[in-house]
């Protein structure tokens, strides 16, 4: 059975830069990663990385505390503003650190890190290479893990957590190359898993984006934070949901309905289409519901031409590519065909600032986390920089409890042994339903269009409770799903059985706490309680795992000296 003083699951930047940061301080790491860590969904992150440097010319007085503003206010100020501010001031180091480490940032003329604006943001300090800056951050990370030693575990599938006397003890996980469940024991558990964009079925997010690690931890008893908040990025590419960056609007790129006009002039006269993601979502979403879309269809342009060929290639070539191959569209001679998807899930494992949870031994980072710092609504390009911010506190967090003596001790392999037959003897379950059990993919695809169209960019109650019902019914049937292969090596149908229960219980609280929360703030958009209310909904939703559904509780938002106001752009 191995053992290692700190298991990270998840191979992306937080989970990298977690195991980094352990390892550098002589811990034994080992990064468990169902894909190459190279492969991870942080590759797919374009358009930049927000740190105050005010290396632009019209930033020359930006500082940490105007990011940590823009933050809280784009949060619709349900950011906790202590962790925005932890953020924003670690912020210039962890860019000057991976710049270091080799990481190739585009330039100014005069040979500092370029920055561009973007949206929510009252200052360009938007760090990036080119429109592919996740790619060049994580190829980075994944070059020092290696020259640092990082025992990497490659294609293994991580299905659940050790606990043993209250504490963490390790992870039981699926051998994809070999076969058979396994026990990885540590006295230490990171989880850097990413976001659950896949419980919806318009995401921009890879297929390993299902909320597994978050779903682990909720089973695990710690409760899941701010789920009801989903990010719907303004602009997916029509057909497959693939991301249009921001950058494009960073660089100067128009959105335009199909009466040709710039209709964000109606919705955020003075940001335009550089007003933050939730607005802007809203404003395309609303142009097509009134028929304002391409030809009265459920889609916008998003319009790159003027920027000219030069600009495009030089700034965007990864977006001019994924136009090409995936729209048939060249946006050097065409605007581009967008509308809202699903991006980014601002909720998660309940953490604190170091990412310690509230199950000893056990720590999270990155997008699976919820260290609250996004709050209602995260800004474009404050992403990338809570995976590094946070995966670094992460690893410098367990080193410190370690190094104070609460490693749990004793003799963890039997817990190792029980959880792994417990494993195999709910496979084996699976496995002798077969074909006569429910069927695991109708199941996913009635989640994934659930929470598409009943908890979308517009929410209301009587739609949110129809989706509910739908929810409740599918988790019954998780309870009687069938395996229909039961083969041991790389058995993709045995991971996408394992993972959907988890799925459609992060559905679940979505889906719960969006009911529960009557008022509009950020990214969640009631119809029927168009206003924010602060006096009432100032609070972080905590939904805690049972059989029967989440269970929620509401807990304070960390205030301090930005006061809430009303957002405007
Ligand atoms: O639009 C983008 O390039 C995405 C950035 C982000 O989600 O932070």
């Amino acid at each position: 059975m191995p053992h290692h003083q700190l298991i990270v699951v998840g191979g992306g930047l937080a989970g990298l830069r977690a195991a980094v940061e352990a390892k550098a301080s002589g811990l034994d790491v080992a990064v468990l990663s169902q894909v190459h860590p190279g492969r991870s969904h942080s590759s797919a992150a374009q358009g930049g990385i927000n740190a105050a440097l005010a290396n632009h010319p019209d930033a020359h007085d930006d500082t940490p505390e105007k990011h940590a503003f823009d933050t809280v206010k784009g949060s619709d100020y349900l950011a906790d503003q202590d962790t925005a501010i932890q953020m924003t001031k670690d912020a210039p180091g962890v860019i000057f650190e991976m710049d270091h480490w080799g990481c190739p940032f585009s330039r100014f003329d005069d040979g500092r890190i370029a920055q561009r604006p973007f949206g929510g943001a009252g200052y360009p300090r938007t760090c990036y290479g080119a429109d592919k800056t996740g790619h060049y951050l994580l190829h980075t990370l994944v070059e020092r893990a290696y020259e640092r030693q990082v025992k990497m575990y490659i294609e293994v599938f991580v299905t659940s957590l050790i606990v043993d006397e209250g504490r963490c003890r390790g992870v039981v996980a699926y051998d994809m190359i070999n076969g058979g469940f396994h026990a990885f024991t540590a006295d230490a558990v990171v989880m850097a898993t990413g976001g659950a964009g896949r419980i919806y079925g318009n995401s921009t997010n890879a297929i390993i984006s299902t909320g597994a690690g978050a779903a682990m931890a909720y089973h695990a008893g710690v409760p899941a934070e701010d789920m009801e908040f989903i990010q719907f990025h303004p602009t997916g590419l029509l057909t497959t949901h693939i991301l249009m960056s921001e950058a494009c609007r960073g660089e100067g790129g128009y959105l335009v309905n199909g009466e040709g006009e710039r209709f964000m002039a109606r919705y955020a006269p003075k940001a335009m289409e550089l007003a933050p993601r939730d607005i802007t979502a809203r404003s395309i979403t609303t142009e097509i519901i009134e028929g304002r879309g391409i030809n009265g269809e459920d889609y916008v342009h998003l319009d790159l031409r003027h920027l000219g060929a030069e600009k495009i290639l030089e700034r965007l070539p990864g977006i001019r590519d994924i136009a090409i191959h995936f729209e048939g569209v060249d946006p050097i001679e065409e605007p581009i065909p967008i509308r809202p998807v699903q991006h980014y899930t601002m909720g998660g494992i309940d953490t604190d600032v170091d990412g310690r949870t509230r199950l000893p031994g056990f720590y999270a980072a990155g997008e699976c986390a919820c260290v609250s710092v996004h709050g209602a609504n995260r800004l474009g390009g404050n992403s990338l920089l809570e995976t590094i911010v946070f995966g670094r506190r992460a690893g410098m967090a367990v080193v410190a409890d370690l190094e104070g003596g609460s490693a749990g001790g004793g003799d963890v392999s039997a817990a190792g042994s029980a959880a792994v037959s417990a494993m195999e003897a709910r496979v084996a379950e699976l496995a002798s339903r077969g074909a006569d059990g429910a069927d695991p993919y109708a199941i996913r695809a009635e989640m994934i269009a659930t929470t598409r169209d009943y908890f979308g960019v517009f929410r209301e109650e009587s739609v949110m409770r129809t989706g509910l019902e739908t929810l409740r019914r599918l988790k019954e049937r998780c309870g009687g799903i069938g395996l229909r292969n039961a083969a041991g090596v790389f058995n993709l149908d045995l991971m996408r059985t394992l993972e959907l229960e988890g799925m459609v219980d992060l559905a679940l609280c979505v889906a719960e706490g969006a009911l529960a929360r009557t008022e509009s703030r950020g990214s969640h958009s009631r119809t029927d309680f168009p206003a924010r209310d602060d006096e009432r909904w100032l609070v972080h939703t905590l939904a805690y795992y049972t059989p029967e559904g989440p269970r929620l509780e509401h807990a304070p938002v960390t205030l301090g000296t930005f006061e809430p106001q009303e957002r405007k752009y």
